[in-house]
């Protein structure tokens, strides 16, 4: 076999696998669903699942991914093979899937960089909602705007896994990081802020439901991007010396702080410009050109927030795409470069009824009352990450748990205090865990 890329450091790839968590998921749809699901309450079980069940999937797919040096369906071929395989394909459609419609909403991003650049993005808050509301629905613009995001995927996954995709998030991630805290700064001080991150911060029991589980767990799976073989396939370009367990709770970390450092930016501001909290998707697009229209220096801040936003996206959008681009190389010698290409026109093409059920189709619906774009989101976020995180789980706590044990500790070279809590977790309390949750939000 020829010889894999691998990253160029830690730092690098755990910038990269951070990368791909940070994205959309924390700064976009964390804020919206907190603000649908009752704020603080929401936030807690969200954080509960990221640091038990995601934490120890991330570090299963890191250890799969490693230890076989491939794609995902290979990486499971090559660890047991049987039925096996069946999960990373199952992994690499829901990639497929959330590529095209994520590419949709990373669209609306760029297309709102241009807009805060020419100045289009002024009125009150209901002036920028009605803005909001005709630019998604527009059946051209949009999908324009998606087939350009699609395009700067396909760019940098051309670059390779060293010099385009780590190379990309050793600059980018810790800009976006500095920019969040000076627009929370704003956010947070603006009048009637407080009740904002009262809502956020102080959990209310009571409205703790069922649905409230399944919507936290399914982020945390969308947030983390795990349950579908991204992580494995970052895992495969790993050396053999790397600690698996810290590069996991780095990014998990990095990630949680990245959703919590939104939901600061998101919800105080809702609150201040009296926005129902609950208003859905449309919550990032519309509150944020209301708070850069108070700031002094608004513009700027509003350009560079889109920009770095486009580009947390696009660090994800890759790691969405390479599993696939990994899968035809390792198994069938296909050129990457051709299958980026390739796989990038499909995807564009995919993601066109997403962009559509916003307008001109959306009385087209799917599941229940839920359009193309809710329904695609749903059956990846809510059943094939989950289900798929089930799998791994049971595949790393049972099947290859001797193999595993060896991979996290570097053939016992590394001291892993948790080895056996993550086992633990892997062998009952993730797949029993995701298993009643799904079944409760069925
Ligand atoms: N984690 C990304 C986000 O939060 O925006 C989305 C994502 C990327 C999901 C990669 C799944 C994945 F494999």
């Amino acid at each position: 076999m020829k010889s894999r890329e691998q990253w160029g450091s830690r730092l690098g790839f755990v910038l990269a696998a951070a990368g791909s968590a940070v994205g959309l998921g924390n700064i976009w749809k964390f804020p919206y669903m907190t603000g649908q699901n009752g704020g603080g309450a929401f936030l807690i079980i969200y954080l509960f699942f990221v640091f038990t069940i995601g934490l120890s999937v991330m570090l299963a797919e890191f250890a799969i991914g490693r230890a076989a040096q491939r794609n995902p369906i290979g990486a499971f071929a090559v660890l047991k093979g049987k039925a096996w395989p069946l999960v990373g394909a199952i992994g690499m459609i829901a990639g497929f899937l959330i590529l095209s419609f994520y590419s949709v909403v990373a669209g609306w991003t760029i297309a709102y960089i241009v807009k805060m650049a020419s100045g289009t993005l002024v009125g009150d808050a209901d002036a920028l909602g009605a803005a909001f509301g005709s630019f998604i629905s527009d059946p051209v613009e949009p999908i324009l705007y998606h087939a350009l995001f699609m395009g700067l995927t396909v760019a940098v996954v051309l670059g390779g896994v060293h010099d385009g995709i780590e190379r990309a998030c050793k600059v980018l991630m810790p800009m976006l990081f500095v920019l969040l805290i000076v627009l929370i700064i704003r956010a947070v001080t603006l009048p009637g802020a407080e009740k904002g991150l009262a809502f956020f911060l102080m959990p209310d029991f009571s409205k703790i439901s069922a649905d409230m589980f399944n919507a936290a767990l399914s982020q945390a799976f969308f947030s983390l991007s795990i349950g579908m073989g991204a992580m494995i396939t970052y895992g495969s370009y790993l050396n053999r010396h790397e600690n698996l367990g810290k590069s996991a709770l780095w990014v998990t970390s990095l990630d949680s702080i990245v959703a919590v450092l939104a939901g600061l930016l998101i919800l105080p501001a809702v609150f201040a410009f009296g926005f129902d909290p609950a208003a859905g998707p449309g919550l990032t697009f519309i509150t944020l050109p209301a708070v850069f229209a108070q700031m002094p220096g608004g513009v700027f801040f509003g350009i560079l927030f889109f920009l770095l936003l486009t580009v947390a996206a696009l660090t994800s959008a890759v790691s969405l795409m390479q599993p696939i681009i990994a899968y035809f190389s390792d198994e069938k010698g296909w050129n990457p470069k051709v299958s980026a290409v390739f796989f990038g026109i499909v995807i564009f093409v995919l993601g066109i009824p997403s962009s559509l059920s916003l307008g001109i189709w959306s009385d087209f619906h799917i599941i229940g009352e839920k359009g193309f774009l809710d329904s695609v989101d749903y059956i990846t976020s809510n059943l094939m990450m989950p289900i798929g995180g089930i799998m791994t789980s049971l595949f790393v706590g049972w099947v290859v748990a001797d193999k595993m044990k060896d991979e996290a500790t570097n053939n016992n070279e590394k001291k892993f205090k948790f080895l056996n809590g993550w086992l633990f977790i892997c062998r009952f309390l993730a797949p029993l865990g995701i298993s009643w949750v799904l079944i409760s939000g069925l």
